[in-house]
């Protein structure tokens, strides 16, 4: 606990160079609304709508550094191509009041590699369902590529206008897959120890960093458990921390848990989706995801702010701010994480069914959102990301046509 008096959630609080104006971060969650890696009028307005609902920062999610590190095809790449997009977008959220990040990240066996059409990456070679095939361990020659791509991207995102850049440190993509014991069998300087397991990430934020300068935010969603038997869990996650810390170029971290390839439910909680995950796919996949969905998307049941035990353990061991995520939906639950000196909360869902909602906080009208983790928002990445409660709505609410 901190001794300090709590902040209140409404005061402006400083991270890295920024001026954020409350403590509240929108978390990542893929727009779906990039057709082939397009920036859309829709991703613009998503985000246009987040920040003029009262959060501080507005995240747009999953930036790939590369088409290779392309979750699938209709994922942005952050290039110079996509920089005009980009602008509007940026300046869309300042003029709401709010600044900009950008999740920047590499999907490594996570990748869809039928739908790239480019080969992935993996720290060692293994099999990876995304992939439907084996994906094999990268080449140093590679590994040091996707350093230069990533130092590109950054320096894209300045040029968009970005305050902060997020590098994707979670849920077993490329970087956190290098962290895993399970994933990473590599014998060579990014394998073996956990130092050496640390390295590769370690790489890529110092070269992220450097493009990004002084004036951006740099950040890292960070896995501290991937929630998987022989995964990266605290006893690893919490001294790789320590050396990401002491290496000094981030300016906060958002800790996160799970793994997209063998635990997709971790960091979530509450229903699982199937069927309309099921419906969501390709018939082939379909009939998959029925057989091995139930081992993919094993039941959590939902808790209010339900990485906070964990979380603990990184806020007692390190000086660093810090940004708490999962399962925030509560006032009081962002009031907690201040006074045990989380400087940030970060949310999703909560956001996905209620934009406006951090205003509504601030106006004393609601102390809590009204997302009930159906996660039915989930397969709706793959149409445009929507909480399918508040489109039902909407639809509802819609004026009649003229008759
Ligand atoms: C529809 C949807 C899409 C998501 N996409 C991403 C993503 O692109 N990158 C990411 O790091 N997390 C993604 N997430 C995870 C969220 O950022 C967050 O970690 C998770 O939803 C838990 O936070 P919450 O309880 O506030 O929803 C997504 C979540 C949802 C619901
Ligand atoms: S669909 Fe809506 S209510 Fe259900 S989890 Fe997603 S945001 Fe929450």
């Amino acid at each position: 606990m901190t001794t300090a008096p709590t902040p209140s959630i409404f005061e402006p609080a400083r991270l890295g160079p920024l001026t954020l104006r409350n403590r509240i971060v929108k978390a990542a969650t893929f727009e779906g609304v990039m057709p082939r890696g397009e920036v859309s009028d829709d991703l613009i307005n998503f985000h246009a709508e987040v920040a003029r609902g009262g959060a501080a920062m507005t995240t747009v999610a999953y930036c790939a550094v590369s088409p290779g590190g392309r979750v699938h095809r209709d994922t942005l790449v952050m290039d110079e191509r996509a920089l005009p997009g980009l602008r509007r977008l940026t300046d869309a959220v300042h003029s709401e009041g709010a600044l900009a990040a950008a999740q920047i990240g590499h999907a490594g066996l996570v990748a869809n590699t039928l739908s790239n059409k480019t080969k992935t990456l993996a720290p060692s070679t293994r099999l990876s369902p995304p992939a439907m095939g084996l994906v094999k361990g990268a080449t140093l020659a590679e590994l040091d590529g996707v350093v230069s791509d990533f130092e590109r991207t950054a320096r894209v995102a300045v040029d968009a206008g970005f305050d902060a850049i997020e590098v994707h440190l979670g849920h077993n993509y490329l970087l956190s897959s290098f962290m895993s014991p399970n994933l990473n069998k590599r014998h060579d300087r990014y394998g073996g120890s956990v130092a050496k397991r640390a390295e590769y990430p370690r790489r890529v934020i110092e070269a992220v960093r450097v493009a990004a300068g002084s004036s951006v935010a740099v950040t890292a969603k960070f896995n501290m458990s991937d929630g998987v038997p022989k995964g990266l869990w605290l006893d690893q996650s919490l001294p790789i921390a320590q050396i990401l810390e002491a290496d000094g170029h981030l300016d906060a971290m958002q800790l996160t848990g799970g793994s997209s390839l063998l635990n997709g439910m971790y960091f979530f909680r509450g229903e699982v989706p199937l069927a309309e995950f099921v419906a969501s796919q390709p018939k082939l996949v379909g009939y998959g995801l029925k057989f091995y969905g139930p081992k993919l998307f094993p039941t959590y049941p939902f808790e209010e702010g339900f990485f906070l035990p964990f979380a603990r353990q990184f806020r007692q061991a390190l000086r660093m701010p810090l940004i708490l995520l999962g399962g925030i939906n509560r006032v009081d639950t962002i009031e907690h994480a201040l006074d045990e000196g989380f400087e940030f909360v970060a949310m999703a869902r909560a956001l996905l069914r209620d934009p406006q909602l951090i205003n509504k906080f601030q106006a004393e009208s609601v102390d809590e959102g009204l997302c009930i983790h159906c996660n039915k928002c989930m397969p709706t990445i793959y149409t445009g990301t929507r909480c399918v409660v508040r489109d039902a709505l909407v639809v509802r609410e819609a004026p009649r046509p003229a008759q």
